[in-house]
């Protein structure tokens, strides 16, 4: 099926660290795309913006090679590329000092275009640069898009979110969390609020538990600086796993506008039992990978990477969360994500309750619990796990098969990536699929006393080889509730 084009009003986005990684894969690539599907209007520009002194043709060089690298040579046509590369001119900027503002206020001119600013740089320069583009008196009626991490803990979240909003208003402000952005989120919705099947029994009452995976074979690598800053606790569960856990959990929003889907995510993350002292320690386990093989070959172990003797930064965990409120009382969310694991799959397990009752003879063998799996990558689908009789066997003998939509087979065409989407919201002026602060702000204050929890206590992240699913204590935390992660994965 083709991508839907949807036409976006003119626009000009300045990249800040346009030659930083997230720009050269991701950002740049996305605007090609969105280009190439005929939905960027002929007026709109892309500025790049950064400390190094490059002219108009370097940047337009650079930009021509995160395509070469970016996007499959199939997608790429010497048009295209023509016409989207004379869209991109460069400015040299000092983020922090006054070099370079009047050059941009020169090349944005008095175009009547839509005001975009990613920042696509660390953290600590959003202050700077929100403040900059203020003085300067470009952040009028401008749209400002930030990436995570906003802040170390609830204190730091604070002083970033201040910051942008002493010169952006938070109906301006987009935050992106891109597992927002991703096909199979936002099917979530979508299977959940599009279908009258599964919302009556969307409760404790039909629901015995949900598990939420996300784990990666890649290592830390070249990230091992930044990484050690901040572990898989601040780096995905804060953000990207809570973001799915609320949409898992949140009640039906009365539509998909952005504050209707964001309050509703919001009593989630209000509504999750706090993991303080004791009990965080109880309920959560932590890894850290060692060498061993992924992807077929030999991997070096975290602390090698980092080139260092120690470190008690967590790059797996595991924990179970608890939401107070009627519908998940009750309903233990398990979460686990980690780096070097077994594989690279991150799904959504909705395990429903047994059936009160067996009619059928021991020979049937056991009646499994329906599941309903929502992959979000790879092979991105749904399967629900149903009961039937096992056609080979003239007895009544059961047996766990799924229904299988894989989106691939249903959907021919390439699938977008969840920055093409993202972008283009932000030109359309959807917030949905971004976090409100006060969101990034209630993650933070359940995310905090895990984090102090963990650093009261003497032990450090459990040991765990490269290319396994982690501490075999991730397995004990589920086992001991009498469930198992789910297999199928494995
Ligand atoms: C990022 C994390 O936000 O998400 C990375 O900082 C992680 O550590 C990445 O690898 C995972 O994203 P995806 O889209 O590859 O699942």
């Amino acid at each position: 099926m083709a991508t839907q084009m949807v036409a976006v009003d003119p626009f000009d986005i300045v990249v800040f660290g346009a030659t930083g990684d997230l720009a050269i894969r991701k950002l740049i690539p996305s605007l090609y795309h969105r280009d190439a599907d005929g939905q960027v209007p002929a007026a709109a520009r892309v500025i790049g913006a950064s400390r190094r002194a490059l002219s108009d043709d370097d940047f337009r060089q650079m930009a021509r090679e995160a395509l070469e690298a970016h996007v499959s040579e199939k997608q790429r046509d010497a048009a295209t590329m023509e016409r989207f590369l004379a869209r991109i001119s460069y400015v040299e900027i000092e983020v922090q000092g006054d070099g370079g503002w009047d050059r941009l206020r020169e090349v944005l001119g008095d175009s009547k275009n839509l005001r975009v600013f990613y920042l696509a740089t660390t953290p600590e320069l959003f202050g700077p640069i929100c403040d900059n583009l203020g003085r300067h008196g470009l952040a009028d009626g401008g749209r400002i898009v930030v990436e995570k991490p906003i802040g170390k803990n609830l204190d730091s979240a604070r002083a970033v979110n201040d910051a942008i909003g002493r010169n952006f208003p938070e109906d301006r402000v987009y935050r992106i969390d891109h597992y927002l952005g991703k096909e199979t989120v936002q099917n979530l919705m979508a299977l959940r609020f599009a279908n009258a099947l599964f919302e009556p029994l969307w409760n404790s009452a039909h629901i015995d538990h949900v598990q939420i995976t996300v784990a990666e074979t890649l290592g830390v690598e070249s990230r091992a600086g930044y990484y050690d800053t901040a572990g898989a606790l601040r780096d995905m569960v804060q953000n990207h796993m809570l973001q799915l856990l609320c949409l898992v959990a949140m009640e039906p929003p009365t539509s998909l506008a952005a504050d209707a889907v964001r309050d509703e995510k919001l009593k989630v993350l209000k509504s999750l039992v706090p993991l303080t002292g004791e009990k965080a320690v109880d309920a959560t386990v932590r890894g850290q990978y060692r060498a061993g093989a992924s992807a077929g070959g030999p991997v070096r172990g975290y602390l090698q990477e980092l080139d260092a003797a120690a470190s008690r930064t967590e790059t797996f965990v595991a924990l179970r969360a608890d939401i107070a409120n009627w519908r998940w009382a009750g309903v233990p969310f398990y979460l686990r994500t980690g780096k070097r694991l077994a594989a690279r799959v991150s799904e959504i397990v909705v395990a429903f309750r047994p059936i009160p009752h067996s009619v059928f003879g021991q020979g049937a063998g056991p009646v499994d619990p329906n599941r309903l799996v929502i992959r979000l990558q790879p092979d991105e689908g749904v399967k629900l796990w149903l009961m039937i009789k096992d056609p080979s066997a003239n007895t009544m003998r059961l047996q766990h098969v799924p229904l299988d939509m894989s989106f691939a087979h249903v959907f021919s065409g390439r699938s977008p990536d969840a920055y093409e989407r993202l972008l283009m919201d932000v030109v359309r002026g959807n917030q949905t699929l971004f976090m409100r602060r006060d969101e990034v702000e209630a993650a933070w204050n359940w995310v905090g006393p895990i984090l102090d929890a963990w650093a009261a206590t003497s032990d450090g992240p459990r040991a765990y080889t490269s290319g396994t699913w982690g501490p075999s204590a991730a397995i004990a935390l589920i086992e001991r509730d009498r469930r198992t992660w789910h297999e199928e994965m494995a």
